[in-house]
């Protein structure tokens, strides 16, 4: 048996180091990688691959700059050209962008398992492009992997335990395997940096294809800059549509960071702001609080702690929340997302499920 890992996307490569290295040291199965190409820029892909020493690519595609479902479409083909030469194997999926929808898609049609890594989370918005990605794809696993009890709950919730016979199992959180693994290495980056200040990212679909938005969260952000300095580092797309914007922005705004930059900046920060379901729940494991632009959040579990407000995307409510935020004594001592031995528990269960 072979296992394929599909990936595209920053976050997704984070994941694949650590659950790569946990199937070769606990399984005897070979191992191979599909990137889709969906990120494609070196700060948002290559250098992933290169910090975290993950293999190169066994296949290369090639699906960015291209409508969703264009992209899924090309990505579904591609993939399953790839799928049928390599026979005998399984496929592990990872989080729900439309590369891991188009893997799943892929697989399912040509009768390979799956495992879905980071299965269940529901926000319950049916606009986000996310939802109705990781609805279809715990519905083709077979094996779906859970960050938390919730999103477990979620899916035996919808029946899929019962009714379709599938294996739901709540491993923890991969990203906090991860991110145990970024804190024991040594400081690699030299990122200067003032001696407090609020990290942001804003890269949402829901937020950076909006200008209305997008400039409330811009100048959301240049109030707090004058209360403490903010630093963002840039989704390429972000980046674009704020320059198009033309409105000043009189916070830090910075290239993207590489994963070990990233989480060495998250330590020195006194505070996020983000509209990243990953970067929440790093906040939460670097015990820094958070505010979150997004309407429906992935995870209820942090926010009911104190931990992570929530906000809309207009500059008064921003400001406001973030100084409702810096007032609320958070609760981090909490164990949502497990034990930090996901990856470990996962090769496991891909082992005994996926011999021959
Ligand atoms: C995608 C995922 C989102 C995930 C995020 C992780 C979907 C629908 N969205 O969002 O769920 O949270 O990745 O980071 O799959 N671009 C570049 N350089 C790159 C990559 C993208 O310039 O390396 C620009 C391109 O103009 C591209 C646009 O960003 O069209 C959007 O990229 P896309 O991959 O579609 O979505 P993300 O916003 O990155």
């Amino acid at each position: 048996m072979r296992c394929i890992h599909i990936v595209g996307n920053r976050p997704q490569f984070v994941k694949l180091a650590l659950l790569h290295r946990a199937i070769g040291a606990y399984t005897s199965f070979a191992q191979k990688i599909i990137h889709t190409g969906q990120h494609y820029d070196a700060s948002m892909s290559g250098v992933f691959f290169q910090e975290l020493n993950i293999p190169s690519p066994d296949y290369m595609l090639n699906v960015n700059q291209l409508p969703h479902h264009s992209q899924i479409g090309r990505m579904t083909e591609q993939i399953g050209d790839v799928l049928v030469k390599e026979k005998e194997c399984g496929v592990i999926i990872y989080g729900d962008t439309n590369t891991s929808l188009a893997g799943a898609l892929a697989a399912k049609k040509n009768n390979i398992p799956i495992a879905h890594v980071e299965a269940g989370i529901r926000t319950y918005d049916e606009t986000m492009p996310e939802e109705s990605n990781r609805y279809l794809i715990d519905r083709m696993a077979e094996l779906n992997f859970c960050p938390t009890y919730l999103c477990e709950k979620n899916l035996i919730d919808e029946g899929l335990g019962r009714r379709h016979a599938k294996k739901i199992i709540n491993t923890g959180d991969i990203m906090l395997d991860a991110w145990l693994y970024a804190a024991k290495q040594p400081q690699l980056h030299q990122t200067d940096l003032p001696a407090t200040f609020t990290l942001a990212t804003i890269h949402r679909e829901e937020n950076n294809s909006s200008p209305e938005k997008l400039s409330e969260i811009v100048r959301g952000l240049n109030a707090i800059n004058e209360i403490l300095p903010v630093i963002m580092p840039c989704h390429p797309k972000t980046q674009k549509k704020i320059d198009e914007l033309g409105i000043p922005v009189l916070f830090n705004i910075r290239s993207p960071f590489s994963y070990m930059e990233m989480m060495q900046v998250l330590n020195k920060a006194s505070y996020v702001i983000t509209d990243s379901g990953g970067f929440c729940r790093e906040a939460f494991f670097s015990q820094k609080p958070s505010l979150v632009i997004m309407e429906h959040p992935f995870w209820p579990e942090i926010t009911e702690h104190g931990t992570c407000l929530q906000t809309k995307a207009e500059m008064r409510n921003i400001v406001d929340n973030f100084a409702l935020l810096r007032k609320t004594p958070p609760k981090f001592n909490v164990d949502i997302f497990g034990r930090g031995n996901a990856a470990r528990l996962m090769a496991d269960v891909i082992a005994q499920e996926w011999k021959k």
